[in-house]
């Protein structure tokens, strides 16, 4: 493992919603929503805020607490299933936002929330194959998830974006990119019509299906493993891991894809393992909602700030999974120190507002309208940049 994440970066909307309220509003017991899906509230994307515009501010802060000018960029891309245009993509708004040089490969992946580990997937291959020539890849997951109002995903949304640096020697984790379990399948699970803003799911249905990709991803992953290693033994998971990582709609899903996960391995106390090994990483997901194809790495970096000290130098594995589906399993390595450059990540996360439930619907009326009219700015945010409307087809920031 030489290659790896270099820094890391986040951008979150102002706001949140606390999933207590929305109950409230909604009838339902409160406990359905904070046990039942282990989510206490969720993030607000503001009319200001697009896919674009959390990209842009993840990546420059991805940037800036590595010490990296956007000239050492070679290689930009942007994983999104919430995307702003059928044919320009985020990445395009990205260099410009960022002045990243033109000589750099620029472009989009797609695939619901595996999109964002497809990016990063290309990104190693690069600087594996020997083709980065010194410069690095920077790769953005960003994503408003949108249900719609009284849909029963409505609990599960989030928005926010997290960017990643790759490149050789890595200061923050080590990814093998050579050793990884796949699996994927054409399912209608999860999708969001070319015509539509809200994601349309068959929800049980999304859950048997990514308990069906974590079997499958894992078994790969081991099956290769003891080809690899012929006759040597391969330890269970739970022996081998400081932390496990999940993609997390909602940290209910990552328990049950542990213990799915574990099951394989014959672990006879999935809940203990869980404990230990995947509930430090949800800390961040648990009070942010689903990011789509930023919410494994949002796992990542709040265990990188909270736990990173503590698991210096250990294995860690990471799996992702994206509707429709593809998923993968893979592994990395927790660079000493890493957790330095993430130290003030729950104090920024602390400081958002917190919405009632009728400022929140405004919110989704708002970017709706934001979406079609260029309109006027919240003279009362200064985050950066921020999204104006459409003008003539085109979208405008400021
Ligand atoms: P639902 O039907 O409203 O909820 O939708 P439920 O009845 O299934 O209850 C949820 C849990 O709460 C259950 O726990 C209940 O027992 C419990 P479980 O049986 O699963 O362990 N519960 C309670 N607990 C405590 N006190 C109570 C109480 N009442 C019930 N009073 C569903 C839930 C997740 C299906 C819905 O929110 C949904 O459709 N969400 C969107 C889809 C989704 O997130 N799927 C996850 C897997 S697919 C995926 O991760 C990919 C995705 O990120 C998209 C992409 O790839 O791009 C979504």
């Amino acid at each position: 493992m030489t290659s790896g994440i270099d820094a890391i970066g986040f951008a979150l909307p102002d706001a949140y919603l606390a999933l207590s309220d929305l109950a409230n509003a909604r009838g339902v017991p409160p406990e359905k929503f904070t046990d039942g899906l282990g989510t206490t509230s969720m993030a607000v994307a503001g009319p200001d805020d697009d896919t674009v515009t959390l990209a842009t501010r993840a990546a420059a802060d991805a940037l800036a607490r590595g010490g990296i000018s956007p000239a050492d960029i070679g290689l930009l891309v942007v994983g999104t299933e919430t995307a702003v245009d059928h044919s320009k993509p985020i990445a395009s708004f990205v260099q410009g936002n960022l002045g990243i040089p033109s000589s750099a490969r620029v472009f989009e992946t797609k695939h619901a929330c595996y999109g964002g580990t497809a990016g990063l997937m290309a990104a190693l291959d690069w600087i594996d194959a020997g083709r980065s020539k010194g410069k690095k890849a920077l790769v953005v997951c960003a994503d408003i998830a949108r249900y719609g109002l009284f849909t029963p995903g409505e609990p599960t949304q989030g928005a926010g974006a997290v960017a990643m640096v790759i490149g050789e020697d890595p200061r923050l984790v080590r990814l093998d990119g050579a050793r990884t379990g796949r699996f994927s399948k054409d399912v209608f699970d999860f999708w969001r019509p070319i015509d539509s803003k809200d994601a349309r799911v068959d929800g049980r249905y999304s859950v048997e299906c990514y308990l069906e990709a974590v079997r499958g991803a894992y078994s790969a992953f081991r099956a290769d493993e003891i080809g690899q290693q012929q006759d040597q033994v391969v330890h269970p998971a739970t022996e081998r891991f400081g932390a496990m990582l999940y993609h997390v709609p909602y940290g209910k899903m990552a328990r049950k894809a542990h213990s799915a996960l574990v099951a394989l391995d014959f672990d006879p106390r999935p809940d203990e393992s869980f404990v230990r090994l995947v509930a430090p990483s949800l800390k961040l997901p648990e009070v942010v909602g689903n990011v789509y194809t930023a919410s494994l790495y949002l796992a990542l970096l709040g265990l990188l700030s909270s736990d990173g000290e503590r698991l210096a130098g250990q294995a860690i594995s990471l799996f992702s999974y994206g509707s429709g589906s593809c998923a993968e399993l893979f592994v990395g390595q927790i660079v000493p120190g890493a957790h330095l450059a993430l130290a003030d990540v729950f104090e920024i996360v602390g400081r958002r507002q917190r919405l009632d439930v009728a400022a929140y619907e405004e919110r989704f009326r708002e970017r709706d309208l934001r979406e079609a009219h260029a309109t006027h700015f919240d003279a009362s945010t200064s985050l950066s940049p921020r999204f104006f409307g459409v003008r003539d087809h085109k979208r405008i920031y400021a």
